[in-house]
């Protein structure tokens, strides 16, 4: 890549009042001080008051008060005081912004149409000197082209889109973690898409590093928030982690982007590595359901003769911990996985794509050459565990070195929440990788 994105570093921006109150609530999560609880203003703008009954096809049958209530119960869960606020009027909603300062710790925001257009408010927010989440129900990268800008979006440390109300709970959760941990962001590529969060453990390096590759089934509203509890974990283990973003489908990705945005995202950490002890003869790759097939794919790929992308500059990957992956597109494909993800990721059926199938889906790859662990729960109702079980056989039978482990009871998502045990297990195998 171009030597003008070295070490781009941006969007943790944190006002010094609200790093200070930060920094003592990242002492607390350690166990050393009283845990003061974070306190985030939750606003909602125009027209949102009308939540239930507005558009409800696009918006949902849930009124604000109920989303309120809701907001309310996700931040208790998570010992965070939240503070509700609705307007319709540009003005308020700046004064409000106003009283935030140094009141808050954090922000998440539904600005409505105000999005699109309202200068006032990116200053606004920028002036609180909080970290900001920027919130919408709806998919706006998939709606009227208006909708696809945001100018609130740089004052924003993090944007969440089209997950529905859940939305506020990932922004309430983006916060909390984002607090626990301090990270940098890198930007490999000029898009806003294209960055890697990198955590490094504290004590003498050089830290092996685990590429961490999120799933959602190669869509656009889902983002690499998914990975960040699985990244604090293993950074707090020893491990320093390699968040990373991508192209996705309906944003500019899919078949190659996406490919040639993991093989960059990964080669990026060279630059990475000359500004921390990162020991780059020690990368592992971790991908959970599609990020599985990409990490799986991110193996091979400097074996592959196609030149995705430029081999000047490779950091390899020793092994992969693919969790509920993706790792077979073909059989993806014939069972529809995702709603027909696969198809929309290389946007070709295998008949009518046979090379893209060859050059992405890891099944077809193997042997891939490095030792891999698979685990899959059993229960898992998004990606059929079939599917590991297959790719296991194949894999072994071309020669992979292959630990798999089947949960029984396990569904898709706890495979990557450190509170679980299956994540303490996937954790605990991964010291064998690197
Ligand atoms: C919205 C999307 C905006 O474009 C729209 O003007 C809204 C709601 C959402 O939550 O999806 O009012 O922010």
């Amino acid at each position: 890549m171009p030597s003008t994105y070295r070490n781009h570093v941006r969007r943790n921006r944190i006002g010094t009042a609200a790093a200070a109150r930060c920094q003592q609530y990242s002492t607390d999560l350690d166990g050393s001080n009283t845990l003061a609880a974070m306190h985030v203003l939750v606003i909602n703008g125009p027209n949102l008051n009308l939540l239930g009954t507005r558009q409800p096809d696009i918006y949902g049958l849930t009124t604000l008060s109920q989303l309120e209530e809701l907001i309310a119960a996700w931040g208790h869960q998570r010992d965070i005081e939240v503070s509700c606020y609705q307007s319709n009027h540009e003005g308020e909603i700046i004064d409000r912004l106003h009283a935030a300062r140094g009141v808050h710790d954090g922000l998440v925001i539904n600005a409505g149409a105000l999005t699109h257009y309202s200068y006032a408010l990116h200053d606004a927010i920028v002036a609180t000197e909080l970290p900001a989440v920027e919130v919408h129900i709806s998919n706006v990268r998939h709606r009227e082209p208006w909708r696809r800008t945001s100018v609130i979006e740089p004052a924003c440390v993090y944007s969440i889109f089209g997950r529905g109300l859940d939305g506020y709970r990932y922004a309430l959760d983006y916060l909390v973690n984002r607090t626990a941990m301090p990270f940098e962001t890198y930007s490999y590529g000029p898009a806003e898409d294209q960055i890697a969060d990198l955590r490094v453990p504290g004590g003498p390096g050089r830290h092996p590093v685990a590429v961490l590759i999120h799933g959602g089934f190669w869509r656009d509203h889902w983002l690499r928030d998914s990975m960040d509890p699985p990244a604090i974990d293993l950074t707090r283990r020893g491990w320093a982690t390699w968040n990373l973003e991508y192209h996705r489908v309906g944003s500019g990705g899919g078949w190659p982007v996406t490919l040639e945005d993991i093989a960059n995202g990964i080669d990026h950490l060279a630059v990475a590595a000359s500004d921390h002890p990162l020991d780059l003869d020690r990368v592992v790759a971790i991908g959970h359901s599609a990020g599985g097939q990409l990490a799986l794919w991110s193996a091979v790929r400097p074996h592959l003769s196609d030149g995705i992308p430029d081999p000047s500059t490779r950091v390899e990957i020793r092994g992969v911990l693919a969790l509920a992956a993706v790792s077979d597109l073909r059989a993806g494909h014939a069972d529809g996985v995702g709603r027909n993800a696969v198809e929309e990721f290389l946007r070709r059926a295998p008949d009518d794509g046979p090379e893209r199938y060859a050059a992405a889906d890891p099944a077809t790859l193997v042997p891939l050459g490095v030792p891999q662990i698979l685990i899959h729960g059993a229960s898992d109702d998004a990606v059929p565990v079939q599917m590991s079980r297959d790719y296991v056989a194949a894999a072994t039978a071309a020669g992979d070195r292959i630990t798999y482990e089947e949960l029984p009871e396990i569904g898709h998502m706890e495979l990557i929440d450190p509170g679980h045990d299956a994540w303490r297990r996937a954790a605990a195998l991964l010291d064998d990788l690197a």
